[in-house]
């Protein structure tokens, strides 16, 4: 039987190590065994934007990016798109088991609970320039709740950080509606008893006067499944943030502010923002060849293509592409995505993206359904963040209980001066 094991010789000294191999991995702290001279540091690993570096252990979201599986706590994200709300599946992420109906029942009325936010961080939304971006309103108001539970702060405390993730849950649409309403200089719509999650995100968002707000259901489900899909990915940049910010045991409300200011980036879900953007560029699918060739010379990217994980397919965007279809049977077929038909299939033919192995994510149709339904460009990255917060809060909570983590502190490779002595200023030049 095969030793599952490394042998190193390192031919500076001609020693060998046995280094174990677990997991599909080697523990990196092994390495610093390694010395040239036994007062060395040792080895370490350099592996900038962590390319190949596993960080933690997780049991919350598999993702196989050359067969295009993605699973939340082992549920193909297929059948949970299909079948579920994204309150179960948030229920999901963090209890790791779909909820029976009274717990679900049980759930709803938790997070509901919390769906109201205080009369002072209304005010604090009040104080942005009209057209704020809504993502620097939304970063700016999750890190503000933090001034509002100080007792968020003990993270180690199970109760604790139980309360405050069905407080985030509950409140970050009010914020997002919030944020949306003030840009409007529209009156708020507050959360209503009789009225589902996604319903009353969409009640506070658009409704108006005091008529009833009541989209049709092919909207609110298709909303439902958008926040499933966006629900959590596992070790992306922004849960990354989360989750080192996180281990200096900050409190929640802090570290989502600082994973929801990485997600705004236009390389992460600021993408769905930028791909609506870069269509309105376009203009017209005449002037998508001449586009295509710009990228191909380096002259920006193909926004909503790529990822650093799935080089086949989004399983997201093969799920998201047939929702358009359903939801622009109500609205009326969104004009741009003549545009978003031609550059991918341009793009799925072009050496230049296959040999790259980039395709449509997550982020290349969302925005074309959610213009379709009402939102304008610069709220998507908030209705990427909304569900997301779910998946931040999931591997929080995981990162805090896990024996292993300890707070993040990566090491660096020196490049600068050796040590030189102080210049008085006369003698500057
Ligand atoms: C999300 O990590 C996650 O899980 C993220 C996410 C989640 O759910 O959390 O899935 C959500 O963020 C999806 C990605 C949204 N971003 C975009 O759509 C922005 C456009 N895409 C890229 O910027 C890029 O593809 C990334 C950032 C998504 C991935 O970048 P990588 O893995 O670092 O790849 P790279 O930049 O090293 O690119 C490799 C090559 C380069 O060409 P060469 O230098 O080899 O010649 O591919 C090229 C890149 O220039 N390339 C692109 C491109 N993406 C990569 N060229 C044109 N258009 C693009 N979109």
């Amino acid at each position: 039987m095969a030793q599952e094991t490394l042998s190193i010789t390192d031919n500076r000294t001609g020693k060998q190590y046995e280094i174990p191999i677990t997991s599909g991995t080697i523990n990196a702290t092994e390495l610093r065994k390694i010395k040239e001279d036994p007062e060395d540091f040792g080895l370490m690993t350099y592996d900038p934007s962590f390319m190949n570096t596993a960080s933690c252990r997780s049991s919350i979201t598999y993702i196989d990016g050359d067969k295009g599986i993605l699973r939340y706590r082992g549920y193909p994200i297929e059948q949970l798109a299909d079948t579920c709300t994204y309150l179960e599946v948030a229920h999901l992420l963090f209890r790791n088991e779909l909820p029976t109906a009274p717990q679900l029942t049980d759930w709803e009325g938790q997070i509901k609970q919390h769906s109201f936010i205080h009369k002072n961080i209304e005010q604090l939304i009040e104080g942005f320039r009209y057209d704020a971006h809504p993502m620097g309103i939304f970063i700016s108001t999750v890190a503000a709740l933090s001034t509002f539970y100080p007792q968020a702060s003990k993270v180690l405390d199970p109760e604790v950080r139980r309360q405050q993730i069905r407080r985030l849950i509950g409140k970050v649409p009010t914020i997002a509606a919030f944020a949306f309403r003030h840009r409007l200089g529209m009156a708020y719509v507050y959360p209503e008893d009789d009225l589902g999650f996604i319903e009353n995100f969409s009640s506070m968002m658009f409704k108006r006067g005091t008529k009833k707000f009541n989209p049709p259901q092919t909207l609110i489900r298709a909303l439902d499944t958008l926040f499933i899909l966006h629900a959590d990915h596992e070790q992306n940049c922004s849960t990354s943030a989360m989750r080192g910010v996180g281990s200096s045991l900050v409190d929640p409300y802090s570290a989502t502010a600082a994973a929801a200011a990485a997600l705004y980036g236009p390389l992460h879900g600021g993408a769905n923002e930028a791909v609506l953007r870069m269509l309105d560029q376009i203009g017209d699918v005449k002037n998508v060849p001449d586009f295509v060739k710009k990228v191909k010379a380096g002259e920006g990217k193909l926004m909503g293509f790529g990822h650093r994980v799935y080089k086949n397919f989004d399983p997201r965007a093969t799920v998201i592409k047939r929702l358009a279809d359903e939801v622009f049977e109500v609205t009326g077929k969104n004009p741009k995505l003549t545009i978003a038909l031609e550059l991918e299939r341009i793009a799925l033919e072009d050496e230049y993206f296959m040999s790259r192995k980039l395709y449509p994510n997550v982020d290349f149709y969302s925005g074309l359904i959610y213009q379709a339904m009402g939102f304008p460009v610069d709220i998507f990255p908030v209705l990427f963040a909304i569900p997301r917060t779910a998946g931040w809060l999931a591997h929080w909570q995981e990162m805090l209980i896990d024996p292993e983590q300890k707070i993040a502190r990566p090491r660096q490779i020196y490049t600068g001066h050796d040590k030189r002595d102080f210049v008085p200023m006369n003698q500057r030049h």
